[in-house]
Formats: structure tokens, C-alpha cells, sequence
């Protein structure tokens, strides 16, 4: 049977539109670029390099046909600044809001250059996108908003209370989204990320994620730090699960909009699961670690445990995650030992 994600790949192939990516040198812009220019989409991308680079870019381009670069046009520009907005959704159909830092950490150490531009720079754009009253707003929320509600799985009416300056800010984005919708009758969608990983996903730097930070390690044979007792879990996301996501909220049906939607794969791996599955992948590709993990102090601002219900994104928006843990792990890791022996 074809799933509503072939259906709505197959429109787009015979009727394509133009995109906005916000965000689109980053990890999962990047990704969502590669697979809409794939799709022969028109796509204008918005970045600062603030943590995205010029070779994530060069890496999309060197995937596709040339023809389909050349419908990719890209702005480098801040968010923060509004006029910028304004020039980056003029003529576009749908936006995809990618743009944000990143980071718990982050955040800790620097809450008002995160503030600036994941809550300055969203309003920004939530503006900009209405006033060009473009088809549809899709934004990247966080699971981090589920702060320290208890309950688990999540599901996307019961949060907690946030737990650092990001899942604030990230917090604050739904609020601006869901008052747009009843004060001015923009409707947008935010997809909540869980933990998402893949190709592209930054493994340099303080603030990397676990999975490209803990396979660069293991690559270079240094030390993998364990915040805690690596009993603390996570529903660790593939990114194309992240693209489809994003492409089928796009396109979902207005009763669908102005509603949050978790983006996960609906099972949790704990950290010390997650160490033996990398281990185990790199060793499939050649590349041996025997040494054990360190552990370490937990660390402030992150919740024990996480996993999400993806029921609500299944009925609604017909989101069926393809690839799980393993699967993704298994296509990510060829990528970070090109990139990183
Ligand atoms: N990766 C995850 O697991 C995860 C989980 C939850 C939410 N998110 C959210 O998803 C989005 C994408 O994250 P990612 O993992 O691809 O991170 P990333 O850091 O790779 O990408 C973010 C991109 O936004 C750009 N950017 C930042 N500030 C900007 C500004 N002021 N103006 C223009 N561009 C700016 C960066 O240069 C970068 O290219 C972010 O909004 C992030 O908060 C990610």
C-alpha cells in the first residue's frame, strides 16, 4: 500500500512548489534540502553559519543533479533581522523554520544569544511568513518542552515545566504559534524533535550531540564520557524520519494545523544501550573500540528519560517513521568515517 508520504512526494514530483528552509546549512536543514531539491522543488535557504557550514551545502550539491542545484538559491542572513525575513519568504509556498541554536548547555552558559535568536528571530520569521500569508508554516519544536512532566510516553497535551533557557525558548514558540492562529488566523505546525541524528550532524565543538560526539571519539579512539549512570534514556530520531515530518505537515489539511506533533520513533535506547549499538556499528565497518565509557556527574538541564507517543502525528498528519535506531545508525555511520578517519 502506498503511504501518505509516497502520495504526497508523488504531488510534489508532478506539481512543485518553493520552499523556504530557515536554518538550511544546519544538520536536518541540510537533510531537508538534499531530499527537496531530489524532489526538483524550488528551495531558497536562509543561514547565518552560526553553527551550520559552507560544506554541508557543498555536500547537498555534490548529491544531486545539477539541474536541481540550480533551482537552490541561497541568502546568508540572520533571522534576527527582520527585513531578511521578509526578502527570504517573498514567493515561497511553504516554510520549514529550522533556524534556532541549539543546545541545553548552550543555553546554560548563554541564555540571551539563545533567547535572540530562537524566540527575536522566530517571531521574526512567524511575522514575515504571515504577512507574505505563505501556505504553510512549519517550525521545529523541541522535545525539551516536555521539561519535568513525569509521564511517559509523552503525548503533546501534557507538558511539565521547562528545564533550561532553550526548552523555554522553545516553549515560547508554540505560545507565539498557537496565539498567530487565534489573533490572526495563521495556522502553523511544530514538530517536536526527539533527539535527532544522522548525516551532517555536527561532531565538533562543545555543544555537539551524543551520537556524532561519541562516534568521532570512538573513531579517534578517545575517551566516551557518560553523563550519569547511562541509565538516562532517549528516543533517538533518524533525520530522513525528521524530513518526512516536515514534508507531510507542510502539506497537511488545515484541520491538522496549529497543533504540535512529536517527531520521534517511539522507542527509547539508554545511553549505555545507545555506546554498545555505535560500538557495535563501527566494528561492522571496520573500525574496533574496546576501551569502556567514563562516566560522570549528570548533567544540569536534562531529563532522566524520554519517549515519545507518535500516535497523534500517525492519525493526523500520516507521519510512519521508517527508519528505527538501528537502521539509522546503520546508515549514518559509513558518512562519520568518511568524514572523521
Ligand atoms: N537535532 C536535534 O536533535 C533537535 C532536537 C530538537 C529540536 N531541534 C531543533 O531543530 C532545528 C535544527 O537543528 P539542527 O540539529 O539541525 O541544528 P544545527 O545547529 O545543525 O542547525 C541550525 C542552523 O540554524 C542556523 N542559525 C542559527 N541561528 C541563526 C540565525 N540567527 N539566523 C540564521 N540562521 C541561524 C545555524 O547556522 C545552523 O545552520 C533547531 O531549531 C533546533 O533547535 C533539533
Amino acid at each position: 500500500m502506498t503511504t501518505r508520504y509516497e502520495q504526497v512526494k508523488a504531488e510534489l514530483k508532478e506539481n512543485p512548489k518553493t520552499w523556504l528552509i530557515t536554518g538550511v546549512a544546519g544538520f536536518i536543514g541540510s537533510n531537508l534540502l538534499e531530499t527537496l531539491l531530489k524532489l526538483d522543488q524550488t528551495v531558497v535557504g536562509l543561514d547565518n553559519f552560526a553553527t551550520g557550514h559552507q560544506h554541508n551545502l557543498d555536500e547537498v550539491q555534490s548529491l544531486i543533479e545539477e539541474e536541481q542545484w540550480k533551482r537552490f538559491r541561497f541568502i546568508e542572513g540572520d533571522i534576527c533581522d527582520i527585513e531578511t525575513c521578509r526578502q527570504a519568504v517573498k514567493g515561497v509556498n511553504y516554510v520549514l523554520h529550522q533556524a534556532a541554536l541549539g543546545s541545553v548547555p548552550r543555553s546554560i552558559n548563554d541564555p540571551i544569544t539563545t533567547n535572540k535568536a530562537n524566540i527575536d528571530g522566530f517571531l521574526n520569521m512567524l511575522v514575515a511568513a504571515k504577512d507574505e500569508a505563505v501556505d504553510s508554516f512549519t517550525y521545529a519544536a523541541s522535545s525539551s518542552t516536555y521539561g519535568d512532566h513525569p509521564a511517559l510516553p509523552k503525548v503533546e497535551e501534557n507538558i511539565g515545566n521547562p528545564l533550561s533557557p532553550y526548552a523555554v525558548t522553545k516553549y515560547v514558540n508554540e505560545l507565539y504559534a498557537d496565539v498567530f492562529s487565534r489573533a490572526y488566523d495563521f495556522k502553523s505546525i511544530g514538530l517536536r524533535y526527539f533527539n535527532v541524528f544522522g548525516p551532517r550532524q555536527d561532531p565538533d565543538g562543545a555543544y555537539a550531540a551524543v551520537i556524532p560526539k561519541w562516534t568521532a571519539a570512538m573513531i579517534q579512539g578517545e575517551d566516551v564520557f557518560i553523563n550519569g549512570d547511562g541509565e538516562t534514556s532517549r528516543d533517538f530520531c533518524f533525520v530522513d524520519n525528521a524530513v518526512q515530518a516536515n514534508i507531510l505537515a507542510s502539506l497537511a489539511d488545515s484541520k491538522s494545523k496549529a497543533q504540535v506533533y512529536n517527531v520521534a520513533f517511539g522507542e527509547k535506547t539508554s545511553l549505555n544501550q545507545l555506546f554498545e549499538r555505535i560500538r557495535e556499528a563501527l566494528k561492522e565497518n571496520g573500525v574496533l573500540y574496546e576501551a569502556k565509557p567514563v562516566y560522570r556527574e549528570f548533567r544540569a538541564g536534562d531529563v532522566r528519560h524520554s519517549l515519545a507517543c507518535i500516535r497523534k502525528g500517525a492519525e493526523k498528519i500520516g507521519y510512519e517513521p521508517k527508519y528505527d535506531i538501528g537502521g539509522g545508525i546503520d546508515v549514518a555511520m559509513p558518512w562519520y568515517i568518511r568524514k572523521i578517519s
